[in-house]
């Protein structure tokens, strides 16, 4: 199963096994991840999944769709590497993947 690790702003880290084709979100909250608040339970409204993608995987994922580019205009001090967690679904290609959960949601 892929692997995807979640870095904390104090630079602590929980690397997770997460399903092919769950997302990044589903695989934080599976794992009481802490830092991924998921309000809209991943119907891309809410905004509070962002997350931070290690920039070396930036250009293996694919764009963000038009309403998750919107609602990254809405997080708290967003980054280039700014995505939402619950529009990134794991795949094979992904293990390995590493994320930085923000200090706070919006
Ligand atoms: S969980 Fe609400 S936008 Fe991702």
């Amino acid at each position: 199963m892929p692997r995807v690790t979640y870095r904390q702003p104090d630079g602590s880290e929980a690397t997770c096994e997460v399903a092919v084709g769950h997302s990044v979100m589903d695989g934080a909250l599976d794992n009481g991840v802490p830092g991924i608040v998921a309000q809209c339970g991943g119907a891309c409204n809410c905004a509070t999944c962002h997350c931070y993608v290690d920039p070396p995987w930036i250009a293996r994922l694919p764009p963000p769709g038009y309403d998750e580019a919107e609602l990254l205009g809405f997080v708290w001090q967003p980054r280039a590497e700014s995505r939402l967690a619950c529009q990134i679904r794991i795949s094979d290609e992904l293990d390995g993947l590493v994320v930085e959960v923000p200090e706070r949601q919006i």
